[in-house]
Parts: structure tokens; sequence; C-alpha cells
């Protein structure tokens, strides 16, 4: 089957234990208890993976038996989870690196035009770290990926990595045209944005999943507002570079 050809940014794992965790994580009948240790789990995988490039220094150790040279990691790493689905991947990430700072950044998706809306940002007013990986599931139209890179680099962070779980090719599109230097790490890239601006086939609603609110406005099928919502998602993807569109839908399976 044809793949969509990525920026260079982008690395998408192909690991078999990730592969399988997104399956469990995007059936519709898993529970938010399971979803959660599915996110934690993906996280921990995606985190190892993506702070593969970490560099490190000299760091003098003694063993029992005898002094030696071993290794630190050099960068004051930072982890910005996107409130409230990015939450859910703050321990795994802490688990993998128990000294780094947590900043949260809230957002939520405006459900009318998709924009971002900042509703918590309490980072001090200059970087306290030299790398920081948002921590967001979804990546959906880009738009809350990149007002978080806005908001990191006026920070003063000399480097931005984005950590999600599934991205629709729109949104990798729209972050890396703003952002060509942030990497962005990902279990999987999806087949396209629905007319909602909700990754297909995607597992929904990332925070209404982890946190069992399926009462939401968001979470209600065909809401009112559908038609200026989806012309924002056609908008995004005229502007889609060919190379960017993903496979064509896949046929349901025989029954
Ligand atoms: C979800 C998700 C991202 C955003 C992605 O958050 O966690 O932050 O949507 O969409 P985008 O790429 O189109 O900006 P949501 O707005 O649903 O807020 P919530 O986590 O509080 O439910
Ligand atoms: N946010 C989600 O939680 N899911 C999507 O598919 C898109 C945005």
């Amino acid at each position: 089957m044809a793949s969509a050809q990525h920026p260079p940014n982008v690395r998408v794992s192909s690991h078999p234990l990730i592969a399988h965790k997104l399956s469990l994580l995007r059936d519709r009948t898993t529970t938010p208890k399971l979803f959660r240790e599915l996110v934690r789990e993906l996280t921990w995988l995606l985190g190892y993976e993506a702070m593969a490039d970490l560099s490190t220094q000299p760091h003098p150790i003694e063993t029992p038996l005898e002094p030696m040279t071993g290794h630190q990691v050099e960068p004051k790493v930072g982890f910005i989870p996107v409130l409230r689905a990015g939450l859910g991947m703050v321990d795994a990430m802490l688990e993998l690196m128990p000294s780094a700072e947590v900043w949260h950044i809230g957002l939520y998706r405006d459900e009318r035009t998709l924009k971002p809306v900042e509703y918590y940002n309490k980072l001090p007013d200059a970087a306290t770290v030299q790398l920081c990986l948002i921590l967001d599931p979804m990546l959906a139209t880009g738009g809350s990926a990149a007002a978080t890179v806005d908001i990191l680099k006026a920070w003063g962070a000399a480097r931005v990595k984005q950590v999600s779980l599934i991205a629709a090719p729109e949104g990798i599109a729209t972050l890396s045209a703003a952002h060509p230097d942030v990497d962005i790490h990902v279990a999987a890239v999806d087949r396209e944005l629905n007319e909602r601006g909700y990754i297909v086939p995607g597992l929904g609603d990332a925070g209404d999943r982890q946190f069992g609110t399926f009462a939401g406005p968001s979470s209600e099928p065909g809401h009112d507002r559908v038609d200026e919502t989806a012309e924002v998602v056609r908008r995004l993807q005229r502007d889609l570079p060919a190379a960017q569109r993903n496979v064509p839908k896949e046929p349901p399976p025989d029954r």
C-alpha cells in the first residue's frame, strides 16, 4: 500500500509493540482505565525513541571496583503536557527522566474555528530548560502544537520536539511549515481529518476517553456548526502538499 512522504522532521515509530498497543487504544470498546494504561505505555516507548539523540557529557563515577568515566545527559529537559489530554503522558516521561521539569500549557480547540484558545500558562519569564518535549496525544489540525511551539520559542527554549500518539497529515503539514526545526515523534500518521476536525480512523477524543467525560459537546456527533468547521478542514486539505496526503480509505473488512 502506498504511504505518505513525510517531511524529514517526522519520525513515525515502526516498533511492533507500539503498533499493537495503539490498536488496543483505538478500539472503541477500550475502557478509560485501559486507555490510560495504554497512553502511559505508549508514551514510555515513544519517549524512549524521542530522546534517543540527547547529547551526553563525560561524568566521573566510581563503581565498587574502580573509578570510570560514565555519561550524564547534557541538556536540561522540560516536559510540556498540553491540557487536558497531555496529562496522561507525563508519568511515563518522568519515569524515563525523573530530573526533567514539567511545565503545563492549557489550550483547547474552539469547536467552530478549530483554532487553539490558551487558558493556562505559568511559564516563568526566561526559559529554565534547553530542550522542551511537547506532550499531546493528538496532532490534528496542528493548531495547538504550532501555538505551543510559538509559546516555547518566545520563552527561549533552544530546541523543541513534539511527541504525539496519532497525527493527521494536515497537522504534520501545518506544524512543519510553521516550525520546520521541530522534530515530530508519532506512533502513527492516520488518513485525514473528518469534517469536524477529528483524526480518522483515529481514536476519538483523547481527553474524553482518558477521563471518562463523554457528556461534553465535543463528544456529541454532529454539532450544529459543522459547516463552518468543515470549511476549515477543506482549506487545510487544499493546502496539503500532494506528497503528504495519506493512503486512500481502506474498504471495510469482509463480514
Ligand atoms: C485535543 C488534543 C490537542 C488538540 C489537537 O485537545 O489533546 O490538544 O485537540 O487538535 P489540533 O491539532 O486541531 O489543535 P482538546 O481541544 O480536545 O482539549 P482537551 O484535551 O481539553 O479535551
Ligand atoms: N483531538 C482529539 O482528541 N481527537 C482528534 O481526533 C482530534 C483532536
